[in-house]
């Protein structure tokens, strides 16, 4: 099954693409995570895309899909769950060849609504496990036993630098104005569902669950 995860920042999408992940055994393919891995790893592309996801604004088409054809031929050939992308119309037509190529088709885009005024406290509140990468809030999940992770046990804990109040805001209106207006491309198709996104987290899984226990 392929899918896509479509929402503003801080819609959920990694939350639940990561539940699906363990729930599941489907493959998260977030091109956020795969371009902070190469930040962090300072590869070619990590050095060339540091800035512009710091001010909050998109890295070019051609390097995400390049990230994702990768993928696509490996750990991921089975299936996806693609989280952050595609953003642009250009990257929406780049994931038609690189499934049609494949003989592969999206089954869902599932869409996360979601009031942006709460987004920001959503964003600016998270903060992940610097060891095994769970992620947390500081209001609306933080670690059973404070200061210390619930799944590895660490209490060492990391932000993203792109996780500030002004950076979320560039983060929005680079989504308004490039990424929402991909979905008529998908209500072409017939496979777009929209769900409550501002709804608790697991009543937005149970969501997804039951649009994809449907096929
Ligand atoms: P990326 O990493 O994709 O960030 P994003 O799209 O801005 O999304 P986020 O990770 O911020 O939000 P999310 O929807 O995953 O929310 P989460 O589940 O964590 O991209 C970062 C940057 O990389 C971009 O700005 C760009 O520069 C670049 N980039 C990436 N992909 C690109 C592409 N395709 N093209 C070009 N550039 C690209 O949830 C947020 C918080 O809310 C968490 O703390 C969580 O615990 C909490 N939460 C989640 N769900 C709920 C709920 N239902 N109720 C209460 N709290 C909740």
């Amino acid at each position: 099954m392929n899918i896509i995860l479509l929402g503003p920042p801080g819609a959920g999408k990694g939350t639940q693409a990561a539940r699906l992940e363990k729930e599941r055994g489907m493959v998260q393919l977030s091109t956020g995570d795969m371009l902070r891995a190469a930040v962090k790893a300072g590869t070619p592309v990590g050095l060339k895309v540091k800035a512009v996801m710091e001010a909050g604004e998109l890295v070019s088409d051609a390097i995400v899909s390049a990230l994702i054809g990768e993928r696509l031929d490996g750990d991921a050939a089975n299936g996806a769950i693609f989280d952050g992308y595609p953003r642009t119309q250009a990257q929406a037509e780049a994931l038609d060849v690189l499934l049609r190529e494949r003989n592969r088709s999206l089954d869902h885009v599932i869409e996360l609504e979601v009031d942006e005024a709460a987004l920001v406290d959503r964003v600016t509140g998270r903060f992940t496990c610097a060891q095994c990468g769970t992620g947390y809030h500081d209001r609306y999940k933080l670690p059973v036993v404070s200061g210390v992770c619930d799944v590895c046990g660490s209490a060492e804990f990391k932000r993203r630098p792109d996780d500030n109040a002004e950076t979320v805001r560039t983060r929005m209106s680079e989504y308004r104005a490039k990424t929402a207006p991909i979905l008529p491309f998908y209500e072409a198709l017939g496979i777009v569902q929209r769900i409550d996104g501002m709804a608790a987290m697991d009543k937005v899984s149970g969501e997804i669950a039951s649009i994809l226990d449907r096929d």
